[in-house]
């Protein structure tokens, strides 16, 4: 198998880390979920139970340990000794990480261990920039998408598995602003590569995008 550097960029709920996990497993590549980080400082920054300001945010990222492992097919994510994997993920995180995601010193922080994490090949990495950014020489770029319907219908099923019941409507408000917020900030935005391919995901089944990916990677 070659030792390839891919990135997967996409929207909120476009099925990135479903499909980027099943495919790193596939290729016996490392999967780093560069989402996981930003929501790892958004998880922290909570933690402080202080009004929740960029000041607030810069000051916790200064000294934050953030760290991914990937054992066995998932991602263990941790803050210090404190494992977040679970705790990144609540309603209560994703209503802030946009705000996270959109500061230089945040980004510059995580965009230096993603590096890191990238540079002996092998690793299958999906986020927002990670194509136009973080790895713009990465063999193999792919832009993820599909409707705003179906990513918030995905997003409310996977709520649901973890016991949230939130209107679809909400969620599909809170994509939408989440998309806003993420495409318009100044650093970074999330943007299509030039060298990217589009794969829209609407009506697809999870085997058949991964397929698509696979065969990307030959
Ligand atoms: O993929 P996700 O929903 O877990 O990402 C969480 C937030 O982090 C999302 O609002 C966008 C931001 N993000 C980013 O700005 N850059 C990345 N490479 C990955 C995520």
């Amino acid at each position: 198998m070659k030792n390839l550097v891919v990135a997967i960029d996409g929207p909120a709920g476009a099925g990135k880390s479903t499909v980027a996990q099943l495919a790193a497993k596939e290729l016996g590549y490392t999967y780093i979920d560069t989402g996981a980080m930003y929501r790892a400082v958004a998880w922290k920054t909570l933690q402080r139970h202080e009004p929740v300001t960029d000041e607030l945010i810069l000051d916790v990222v200064k000294d934050i340990d953030v760290n991914l492992q990937y054992i066995d097919g998932k991602t263990r994510v941790t803050v210090g000794n404190d494992d977040v994997s679970a705790l990144i993920r609540t309603p209560e995180v994703s209503a802030i990480v946009s705000q996270v995601a959109a500061l230089g010193p945040v980004r510059v922080k995580m965009v230096d261990l993603q590096r890191k994490m990238a540079e002996r090949g092998s690793v299958l990495m999906d986020g927002r920039d990670i194509a136009t950014n973080v790895l713009p020489n990465a063999d193999v770029k792919i832009f993820l998408t599909a409707s705003i319907e179906e990513r918030a219908h995905r997003r409310w099923k996977e709520m649901k598995e973890k016991g949230y019941d939130i209107p679809l409507e909400k969620l599909q408000q809170d994509i939408a602003a989440r998309d806003k917020a993420d495409s318009e900030r100044e650093i970074s935005p999330l943007v299509q590569a030039e060298d990217a391919t589009l794969l829209d995901t609407t009506g697809i089944s999870i085997e058949e995008v991964v397929a698509r990916i696979l065969a990307m990677c030959q």
